[in-house]
């Protein structure tokens, strides 16, 4: 069975300030470079987009396309850009992808279709108060998820899904909500807080710490 990683990369950074991130680099490598090594081994062929005035840099073992005007839209396009019968789509900007991690979505994929990594919610969450910054209701966290990439699934779900959105003009900040929309299950696999998303300079020094000990 032939599986692909597809890697969105054609965001603009701006919340990080620093230029297109995925070409940002973290101890020596761009946060692009360190996704695709991460997932290549594990995937028949690797898919990135990237913003349109962009090559991809050597060194980097996959197939370029140029990504779209929102991250929706350039999964949209990578979809169209692969016959692989399972997908592994996972953003550019979370470098550090654990291996178990990949596995158990791979396997989840086969069986049920689609599967998000994601990680039980371990911080109080509060609904602000209406108007203002401060303390409104109290959100129970019992149950809920942060959800994660990378998300796989069979990829003709994926795409049933996201044509179906653009039909509609929903949109959503992920892949597993749109299949989520068609009433299709999503197996939830447990994450790893290593696979958080490089947005802001914050971010940014998290995974600068992080580097060395996940390159040694
Ligand atoms: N992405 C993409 N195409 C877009 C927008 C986003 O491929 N039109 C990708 C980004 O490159 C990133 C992932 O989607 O790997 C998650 O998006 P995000 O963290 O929001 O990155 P940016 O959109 O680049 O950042 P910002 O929203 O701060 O501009
Ligand atoms: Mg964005």
């Amino acid at each position: 069975m032939k599986v692909a990683a597809l890697i969105p990369a054609a965001g603009s950074g701006t919340r990080l300030g620093l230029g297109p991130k995925a070409f940002v680099e973290v101890a020596g490598r761009s946060l692009l470079a360190r996704s695709v090594a991460a997932l290549a081994p594990h995937v028949n062929e690797v898919l990135v987009a990237l913003p349109e005035d962009h090559a991809l840099p050597p060194g980097v073992p996959a197939r370029a396309i140029s990504g779209g005007a929102t991250r929706q839209a350039t999964v949209h396009a990578l979809l169209g850009a692969t016959d692989a019968e399972v997908v592994l789509i996972h953003d550019a900007a979370r470098p550090f992808v654990p291996a178990a991690v990949i596995h158990a979505l791979r396997g989840a994929a086969d069986t049920q279709g689609a599967a998000t990594a994601a990680l039980p919610v371990a911080d109080t969450l509060v609904q602000a108060g209406e108007g203002a910054q401060h303390w409104g209701q109290l959100v129970p966290r019992e149950g809920l998820w942060a959800v994660q990439t990378p998300q796989a699934f069979r990829r003709e779900l994926i795409l049933r899904a996201h044509e179906a959105a653009r039909r509609s003009g929903e949109s959503a900040t992920d892949d597993a909500g749109l299949v989520a929309r068609l009433g299709h299950p999503v197996a939830l696999i447990p994450g790893d807080a290593r696979l958080f998303k490089v947005t802001t300079p914050g971010d940014l020094q998290l995974a600068l710490a992080l580097a060395p000990v996940w390159d040694a």
